[in-house]
């Protein structure tokens, strides 16, 4: 059991700072969160976007066929998804492309770049319709000859981050060590200095970064859009757990539950520096991309629960109190790629 495994890995080693806490967690091969379980929908853990209604997917293909004719209908081109979860997204995506421009479709490269070989083989069955898609572990091994256009939804959250407390004698680590053979929080004897800040907590993004870094140096012309729970800045103890849909104590249950935090986008635009978009809400986003126009044909067509359900995901996914403004859009694009639609010209607006 994975509460065994750290507690065992804790003693022969000494304690685990929040990130490695993290990766043991989510993406331990045998026994991490990700690797072993299907964790989405009602039944599972937590909803994301896609799984509530097809008008996200939708959206996002919307958004995807407008990128792809600004930068001149390239034939072929490379759709890329990081972590595609159970492939609803992108399977939603693929249909729009399909019905509203066909050659965009058929011209699509597909790559799907996902860690965890058991949501692999799920995404496997949601795409098997579709030809030409092809699966990675990690962005760097795909062979970009033609431009790309990559999607995120709810990816950047999943990435591990260190945490640090300010203290009378500096910053401290946030780490976690064995308190009569129970996990529990304590600080590092170490001490670290953050510079133009005086924050009472931090998060570091390591991993995020490498991973940012690596999307910017593998894509020559295109773009890359994220969308995300997220703040502008991360200082804020941001981890959660997640367990059947309720949050519950980080460490209680290991490799039992979602572990995420909130994305700070302000470093996600400072890793992208300049052409970068947004971050802007979600709802924002949506509504720019014709949500409602096709929402009301959706509403028109179903009744009774499904349209009080179909109305439920509606209200959550734009209005501002809900995913409308917690939810966060950002582009990236290469210099040269005209503006994608769904932002406004500024950059932090
Ligand atoms: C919260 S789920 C989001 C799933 C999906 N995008 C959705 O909206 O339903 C996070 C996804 O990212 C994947 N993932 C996490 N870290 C990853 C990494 N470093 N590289 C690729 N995929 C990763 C997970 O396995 C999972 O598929």
């Amino acid at each position: 059991m994975m509460k065994d495994l750290i507690i065992q890995r804790i003693k022969d080693r000494g304690p685990l700072n929040v990130a490695d806490y993290m990766s043991l967690c989510l993406y331990e091969p045998n026994h991490g969160y990700y690797m072993t379980r299907d964790p989405f929908g009602n039944a599972g853990d937590f909803t994301t976007a896609p799984e509530m209604t097809q008008l996200f997917g939708e959206m996002v293909g919307i958004w995807v066929i407008d990128l792809w004719q600004k930068l001149g209908c390239p034939e072929p081109f490379h759709l890329v998804e990081a972590g595609p979860g159970r492939g609803t997204l992108m399977k939603d995506v693929l249909r729009t492309l399909q019905k509203v421009r066909s050659t965009c479709y058929a011209n699509a490269k597909v790559h799907l770049v996902e860690i965890s070989p058991h949501l692999k083989s799920i995404q496997m069955d949601t795409l098997d319709d579709h030809d030409d898609v092809a699966w990675t572990s990690n962005i760097e091994d795909i062979d970009f000859d033609a431009p790309v256009i990559l999607i995120g939804n709810e990816v950047l959250d999943a990435f591990p981050v260190r945490q640090f407390q300010k203290t009378e004698d500096g910053y401290k680590e946030r780490i976690i060590e064995l308190n009569e053979n129970k996990l529990s929080y304590a600080t590092s004897d170490r001490s670290y200095t953050f510079h133009n800040t005086d924050a009472e907590f931090i998060e570091t993004y390591d991993a995020m970064e490498k991973f940012l870094r690596s999307v910017k140096r593998s894509i020559k012309k295109g773009a890359a859009l994220f969308i995300d729970y997220g703040a502008m800045s991360g200082h804020a103890d941001t981890l959660q757990a997640l367990s059947k849909h309720q949050t519950v104590d980080v460490l209680d249950n290991p490799g039992g539950a979602d572990l995420t935090t909130h994305v700070n986008f302000g470093f996600v635009a400072d890793i992208f520096g300049s052409n970068t978009l947004g971050p802007t809400d979600l709802g924002y986003f949506l509504t720019q991309m014709g949500l409602p126009i096709r929402a009301a044909t959706l509403l028109e067509n179903t009744e009774g629960t499904e349209r009080e359900n179909l109305q439920a995901a509606i209200h959550r996914l734009i209005h501002p109190s809900q995913m409308g403004s917690l939810f966060k859009v950002l582009c990236w694009r290469t210099q040269g790629v005209p503006d994608p639609a769904g932002f406004q010209n500024t950059f932090f607006q």
